[in-house]
C-alpha cells in the first residue's frame, strides 16, 4: 500500500513547471507516494471540449488529496477553466477553508522597509465555497444599451460559521492567539450583519482568543502599513482573493505564496495550491519561482499527518530563501533542484 495517493492537475501555463518542482521534493521527503497525473487544463480543452469530465471528478474523489498547478489560459474565454475547473473542485468538495499562509522569510527583501524578516506571519482563512463566487446572478439585453448584469454573493449562516470556527480554532493554536474579522458591514449590510453576528457568537466560546474587526478597504491599507499587526484574518471569498495577493507581495511576492483548499471534515479530498496564477507573460521560460508550490506541498503534508515532513519542506525553503542573491535565483529547475538537495540533507 502506498503512503499517500495524490492527484496531481498541474494545469496550464507555469503549472507543469512548478508542479514538477514540488513532486521532486514530495518524493524526496516522503517516498512512496502514489502520484496520479490527470490532463486538465486549456490544453485538454482545446482538444475534446471538456473541462471537468464526471468520470474524472469521481476519480480525483477518490485520492488523499491534490495538488494543483494553476489554472487559465488567454486562449480560453475567461471563467471556462477557472469556474469549470478550480472553482468546481473547490465547490464539489466542499473545501470551504481557503488557508493561505503569509510569512516574510528571514533573507527575504520584501518591498516594505519598515518590516524585518520574521515580523509577518499571518493566516487568511477565506471561505472557500460561497460569496460572489457562487455564481448566482444573471444578464440582460446583452449588447444593448439596455443591458444589465447582476451578480450576487451568497452566505448561509452554516457556510459562515464554520469557516469562522475554523479561524478561531487555528488562533487558539498560535501564538498570538488573534482573529481579525474583515468584512464591509458599513455597506454590505446583509452578508455583513450576518458574518458579525456569526463571529460575535464564535469569539463568545473563545474568551482566550483576542478578536477585531475592520472593513476591507482599511485591512488592504493596513496589509500594507502594518502587516505585522495580523495573526488569523477570517474573510469571505472574494475579500480573502484580494486580500492574499497583497499578503503575498508584502511577504516577497506572489511566487512564495502556497495555499491549501481544505475541506476540514475530511469527506473529500482537500487541494494544494500556489496562490498565483498560469502566468502565462513567463511560461515556458523557466523563470517561475517553485516555492509557491513547494510550500503548497508542506501544506498537504501536514494535513495528510505527516509533520516532519511538512518541517522538512518547509526548512529546505527556508535555507533556499536564506541563502538567495536577489536577481539570481537561477532557473525554475535549478531552485527545484536546490530544494530537493536542501531537503535530503
Ligand atoms: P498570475 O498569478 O498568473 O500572474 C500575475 C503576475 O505574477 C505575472 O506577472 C506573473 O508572471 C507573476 N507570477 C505569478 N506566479 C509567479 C511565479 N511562481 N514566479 C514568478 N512570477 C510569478 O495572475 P494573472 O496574470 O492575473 O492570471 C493569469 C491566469 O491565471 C488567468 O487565466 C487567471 O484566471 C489564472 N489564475 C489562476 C489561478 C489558480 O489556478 N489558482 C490563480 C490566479 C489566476
Ligand atoms: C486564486 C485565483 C482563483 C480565485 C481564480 C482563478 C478562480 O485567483 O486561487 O486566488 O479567485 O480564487
Ligand atoms: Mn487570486
Amino acid at each position: 500500500m502506498s503512503v499517500a495517493r495524490i492527484a496531481v492537475v498541474a494545469g496550464d501555463g507555469i503549472g507543469p513547471e512548478v508542479v514538477a518542482q514540488a513532486r521532486k521534493v514530495l518524493d524526496a521527503v516522503l517516498p512512496g507516494v502514489e502520484a496520479t497525473e490527470y490532463d486538465l487544463g486549456a490544453a485538454r480543452y482545446h482538444r475534446t471540449g471538456e473541462v471537468l469530465p464526471e468520470s474524472v471528478l469521481a476519480e480525483l474523489a477518490d485520492h488523499d488529496a491534490i495538488l494543483l498547478g494553476a489554472v487559465g489560459d488567454p486562449t480560453v474565454p475567461p471563467g471556462v477553466l477557472e469556474r469549470g475547473l478550480l472553482l468546481r473542485l473547490r465547490f464539489d468538495f466542499d473545501q470551504y477553508v481557503n488557508l493561505r499562509p503569509s510569512r516574510l522569510w528571514p533573507g527575504t527583501t520584501g518591498p516594505l522597509a519598515s518590516v524585518k524578516p520574521g515580523e509577518i506571519d499571518l493566516v487568511v482563512v477565506r471561505e472557500g465555497t460561497e460569496g460572489l463566487y457562487a455564481g448566482a446572478g444573471g444578464a440582460l439585453h446583452r449588447d444593448t444599451p439596455a443591458e444589465v448584469a447582476t451578480e450576487e454573493s451568497l452566505n448561509t449562516r452554516h457556510g459562515v460559521e464554520r469557516v469562522i470556527r475554523d479561524a478561531f480554532a487555528r488562533a487558539g493554536r498560535r501564538e498570538r492567539r488573534k482573529v481579525t474579522l474583515v468584512h464591509k458591514t458599513n455597506v454590505l449590510t446583509h452578508a455583513g450583519s450576518l458574518w458579525a453576528r456569526a463571529f460575535a457568537a464564535v469569539a463568545a466560546e473563545h474568551p482566550d482568543v483576542e478578536t477585531e474587526y475592520q472593513h476591507v478597504d482599511a485591512a488592504a491599507m493596513f496589509l500594507v502599513t502594518q502587516p505585522q499587526r495580523y495573526d488569523v484574518v477570517v474573510t469571505d471569498n472574494l475579500f480573502g482573493d484580494i486580500l492574499t495577493d497583497i499578503a503575498a507581495a508584502v511577504t516577497g511576492g506572489i511566487g512564495l505564496a502556497a495555499s491549501g483548499s481544505i475541506n476540514p471534515e475530511r469527506t473529500y479530498p482537500s487541494m494544494f495550491e500556489p496562490v498565483h496564477g498560469s502566468a502565462p507573460d513567463i511560461a515556458g521560460q523557466g523563470l517561475a519561482d517553485p516555492v509557491a508550490a513547494v510550500l503548497s506541498v508542506s501544506l498537504l503534508l501536514d494535513h495528510l499527518g505527516h509533520p516532519e515532513a511538512a518541517e522538512r519542506v518547509s526548512n529546505a525553503v527556508a535555507a533556499e530563501l536564506a541563502s538567495r542573491t536577489p536577481g539570481e535565483r537561477g532557473s525554475t529547475a535549478e531552485i527545484g533542484d536546490r530544494l530537493v538537495a536542501h531537503a535530503a540533507g
